[in-house]
């Protein structure tokens, strides 16, 4: 016989865009590159058409590596010292960010504290569409540090001319710990070793730099280098001692620990462009101001639609009943455009009350009596008494007006009747 609690089951909906949308990019462009999903706006570039909204989202696929690489376009890059430029590689693009790779500003030291390896860390994203984002933190790992960080200069924006403005504008954001050289490297733990620190707000440019307070003689022994970077604050966990150690460290750090930059059309409000040819918002979907920054704005689908905004012709609806295991209904399930209706089973209403308990109390059962009018009947679980139509149900018999059960209520486990779905009774 057929348990009524079966038709509980309540999943999260969670529904994922690209599982149905057919638009991802522009008709005739891929939308992968390699494992990338480039989305429009953005597109892979192409030589028989524009796939992108504009330049700024262009993407270069290169096929020369195995697997391909995906880079944004090259007035957007990141620098390694002065004069060295570098392209950005892109990890991924949802609707709000692009993940690039990490760039990490390296000093390494030997053990006369004479200066072996120096690379710098910086970025420029400036006259385009993309900031960085505040899901980054300035990080610095290191025993003997303090990291310096400027922003690029505007007036030297471009390619080929970005110099270190630390001289006069710069910051001197961190000083690194309390170094105390008898300390044994195994204490070296989370905020000792490694300072973590949020981001200016609006940042489209950095250069970092990682500095020495004593040229790491007194912790040679168990950290020759310092490093820092802007990174997913959430992506990285400082390890102690073994990434003081680690050689693989910036390889390892530029791999697994992404740059966040948020990115944004235009840059101007909704209202500003919801009349002219640069409002890329197509049907079922909103536009939303993007307030910080530059503004600008962004489209999402409408809630109950999914699909791509961007492209025409926009957000298509989600059947929220089609997989019967995940749809939201207890009773049969209806489609309507941005959402969806549920309706009873024959022999039971729609209840009023705002109550999340089902009709069979705890330690119960449901009984599905079948036949014409359908109907149910609850019943205690085996073992257990009481009423099964009244809180707090059944309970279990061997228990009752002992002391000497105290393991027992272990077992008086929710059965599976509360749900936001049990909101039907008998007619
Ligand atoms: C691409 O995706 C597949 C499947 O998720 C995974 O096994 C593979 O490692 C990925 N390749 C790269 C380069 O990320
Ligand atoms: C792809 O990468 C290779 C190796 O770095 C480089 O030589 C080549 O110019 C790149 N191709 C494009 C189209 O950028
Ligand atoms: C450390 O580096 C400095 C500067 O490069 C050099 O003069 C010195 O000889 C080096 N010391 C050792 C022990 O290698
Ligand atoms: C119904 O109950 C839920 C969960 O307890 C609550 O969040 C919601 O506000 C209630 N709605 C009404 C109309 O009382």
């Amino acid at each position: 016989m057929d348990i009524f609690i079966l038709i509980l089951y309540i999943s999260h909906l969670t529904f994922s865009a690209a599982a149905t949308s057919n638009n991802i990019a522009l008709p005739g462009c891929s939308s992968k590159c390699g494992n990338l999903t480039v989305a429009f706006p953005f597109g892979i570039v192409s030589d028989s058409r524009s796939c992108s909204l504009n330049p700024y989202f262009d993407i270069t696929c290169n096929t020369s590596f195995n697997p391909p690489k995906a880079f944004l376009r090259s007035n957007l890059f990141s620098t390694s010292g002065i004069g060295k430029f570098n392209p950005l590689e892109v990890v991924s693009i949802s609707d709000e960010h692009v993940r690039i790779k990490n760039i990490v500003a390296s000093k390494c030291y030997n053990q006369t504290g004479g200066l072996i390896q120096d690379h710098k860390s910086g970025l420029v994203v400036a006259e385009s569409y993309f900031m960085l984002s505040q899901l980054n933190n300035l990080i610095t790992v290191g025993c003997d540090e303090f990291t310096l960080m400027s922003e690029v200069s505007s007036s030297k924006k471009t390619q080929g001319q970005v110099e270190d403005t630390s001289r006069s504008d710069s910051r001197r954001i961190e000083r690194n710990n309390e170094f105390n050289p008898h300390a044994h490297y195994n204490t070296i733990t989370q905020g000792i070793g490694c300072c973590k620190m949020n981001l200016p707000t609006n940042l489209r440019t950095y250069l970092a730099s990682v500095n020495t307070l004593n040229n790491h003689r007194d912790v040679w022994a168990f950290d020759k280098c310092g490093y820092t970077f802007v990174g997913e604050q959430s992506a990285f966990l400082f390890q102690g001692a073994s990434d003081l150690k680690d050689p693989n460290f910036v390889s390892r750090t530029v791999e697994t620990v992404p740059v966040v930059l948020d990115w944004v059309i235009g840059s101007r409000s909704c209202n500003d462009y919801k009349s002219s040819s640069d409002y890329h918002c197509h049907e079922n979907s909103v536009c939303v101001d993007i307030k910080n920054g530059n503004g600008g704005y962004r489209c999402s689908c409408k809630k109950g639609y999914e699909g791509n905004p961007y492209v025409s012709p926009g957000c298509h609806d989600i059947d929220e009943c089609s997989d019967p295991k995940t749809n939201p209904c207890d009773g049969a399930c209806t489609n309507l455009p941005g959402s969806y209706k549920c309706s009873c089973p024959r022999g039971y209403k729609q209840d009023r009350r705002n109550t999340s308990i089902y009709y069979c109390q705890k330690n119960s059962v449901c009984l599905d009596l079948g036949g014409e009018n359908g109907g149910l009947r609850c019943s205690c679980k085996n073992g257990y008494e009481g009423n099964p139509y009244l809180s707090p149900g059944c309970h279990g018999s061997v228990c009752r007006g002992s002391v000497t059960c105290s393991g027992e209520r272990d077992s008086f486990r929710e059965s599976g009747d509360r749900g936001s779905g049990g909101l039907m009774s008998k007619v």
